[in-house]
């Protein structure tokens, strides 16, 4: 069944709706399932589309294609665990780079460019429309093979870092900021030239070549802190390699749909960036922060201990109480009998909420997700701006495996390597007690000055042996 160019066009414009709509949903948790559903049923409508268009001569090699990669999606979106999900976006995103090369090797390489570039040589005039349709078409295709290469061998590092097959630390190669600018400048330099000979495979292929070790080199020097930063990066950079991919088509849903993806991959970094207290810039230009000195020495004074009985007996008095999740919740799988231990206390007419930090955990939005999974109401789920104003009129925090998130050396401490972060200001409570396993310093390697502080109360252990525990005293 072949659809006619209107047809598609229309459902086109439905598809890209369907997919700003979804964007939207997503922003939100309690919309966040309907929102998956527009991108599903646009994608939907965009495959039939694009399938049933004339130009395309073999529909069942694209549906035997199509199936193998569902299946094999399938079976690893199925399989793959929390904590592992930005290996797999990495791994993804570097598929979007190489189909952007192939593409853009291909569109290059359909188009006969000998004809035009032998008239150029020849001092012969092209037609000025035909000039300029011809230079357009050259420059998207170099940049779509730039950014793919780019973007194929960043994410194929990124993943290997997340994976742990690839060392983590930064990779300190001696003069590396103006190998980056000596591979930038170059390849502008080629672009000109392929530009204005009419094509030539030869500075088409040298970049190819400069963008896959330009991208390789960029990401291997980039730190294992910084990784999640990266592979939003690298999300974004996959957009924009999927709209010059659109260009190149001719294919207006997959321009909108890259420019889509490229533009929310960019915002999400720089939020990353902002709850970290990163500059994207030195993120990018890598190594960033790592030549910061952290001195432990600091006497902060005595911490005290508690037992989990004692937490419940302090939790039955309280009338508000505010949990704050972190990282160790996550590792412990706590979120279940944290939301057993919730629907108790709430029982009990005990006012509790959530507070979470945007940069919680690994990965963004990664403490909504585990809350979500318990089946924790999203109405007590609350976002840091939201609450932090609220900490001075509770009774009891409880700081779930969180520990950088709520550092106060963030806010007085300007000599801090966190310093300037914001973090939920957990200290203005009449209690906190942080669930832990020791006195191990949280991700950023530095200590917790409120775990030394007179309200504060250290609850050691596994936080789901705790948590269950606090539940069976309650
Ligand atoms: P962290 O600062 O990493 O602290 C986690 C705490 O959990 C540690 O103090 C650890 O102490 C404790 N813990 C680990 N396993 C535990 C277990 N089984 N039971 C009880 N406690 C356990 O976590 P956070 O407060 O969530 O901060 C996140 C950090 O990650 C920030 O520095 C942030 O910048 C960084 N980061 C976040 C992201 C995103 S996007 N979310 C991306 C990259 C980096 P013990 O070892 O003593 O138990």
């Amino acid at each position: 069944m072949e659809f006619s160019q209107g047809f598609i066009s229309a459902a086109y414009i439905v598809a890209a709706l369907l997919f700003i709509f979804s964007l939207s949903g997503l922003s939100k948790q309690e919309s966040a399932q309907t929102g998956n559903w527009y991108g599903i049923v646009g994608m939907v409508i965009a495959l039939i589309a694009t399938i049933a268009d004339e130009r395309v001569s073999n529909v069942f090699i694209i549906l035997v294609m199509m199936s193998i990669g569902a299946f094999i999606g399938l079976r690893l979106a199925k399989k793959v665990e929390m904590t592992q999900m930005p290996e797999l976006v990495a791994i993804l995103h570097s598929f979007v780079g190489l189909a952007a090369v192939l593409v853009g090797m291909n569109s290059y390489f359909e188009v006969d460019h000998n004809t035009a570039s032998n008239l150029v040589q020849l001092g012969g005039d092209l037609l000025p429309q035909m000039q300029m349709a011809m230079n357009i078409h050259l420059t998207e295709v170099f940049l779509g093979v730039f950014i793919g290469a780019v973007t194929f061998t960043g994410s194929i590092v990124a993943f290997g870092k997340l994976r742990g097959v690839i060392s983590s630390s930064a990779l300190m190669l001696p003069h590396r900021h103006k190998m980056n600018l000596a591979a930038g400048v170059v390849s502008f330099i080629l672009m000109v030239m392929f530009v204005h000979n009419g094509g030539g495979n030869f500075p088409l292929f040298l970049m190819t070549v400069i963008a896959l070790v330009f991208g390789w080199h960029m990401v291997a020097s980039i730190g294992g802190a910084d990784m999640p930063v990266v592979v939003s990066m690298l999300n974004s950079y996959s957009g924009w390699a999927a709209a010059a991919a659109g260009f190149m088509l001719s294919n207006d849903l997959l321009i909108v749909t890259g420019a889509l993806v490229g533009s929310s991959g960019a915002i999400l970094s720089y939020i990353m960036c902002k709850a970290m207290n990163r500059s994207f810039i030195s993120v990018i230009a890598g190594g960033f922060g790592t030549n910061v000195v952290i001195n432990n020495d600091v006497d902060y004074g005595e911490h005290v201990e508690v037992q989990a009985e004692a937490v419940a007996d302090l939790l039955k008095g309280a009338k508000n109480v505010i949990i704050t999740p972190g990282y160790g919740m996550a590792v412990a799988q706590a979120q279940y009998p944290v939301y057993e231990m919730t629907q108790q206390l709430l029982a009990k007419g005990i006012n509790v909420r959530f507070g979470i930090h945007p940069v919680a955990g690994r990965l963004p939005g990664h403490m909504n997700v585990l809350l979500a999974e318990a089946k924790v109401p999203y109405d007590i789920v609350l976002g840091m701006d939201e609450i932090n104003d609220d900490f001075a009129d509770t009774d009891v925090v409880l700081v779930i495996g969180a520990n950088d998130t709520v550092n106060p050396a963030a806010e007085e401490d300007p000599t801090s390597p966190i310093a300037g972060m914001p973090v939920l200001e957990v200290w203005h409570a009449k209690n906190v007690v942080v669930f832990k396993r020791s006195m191990n310093t949280g991700y950023a390697g530095v200590q917790n000055p409120l775990f030394f502080k007179d309200n504060t109360q250290m609850l050691f252990g596994d936080a789901k042996d705790s948590v269950e525990q606090i539940f069976r005293a309650l």
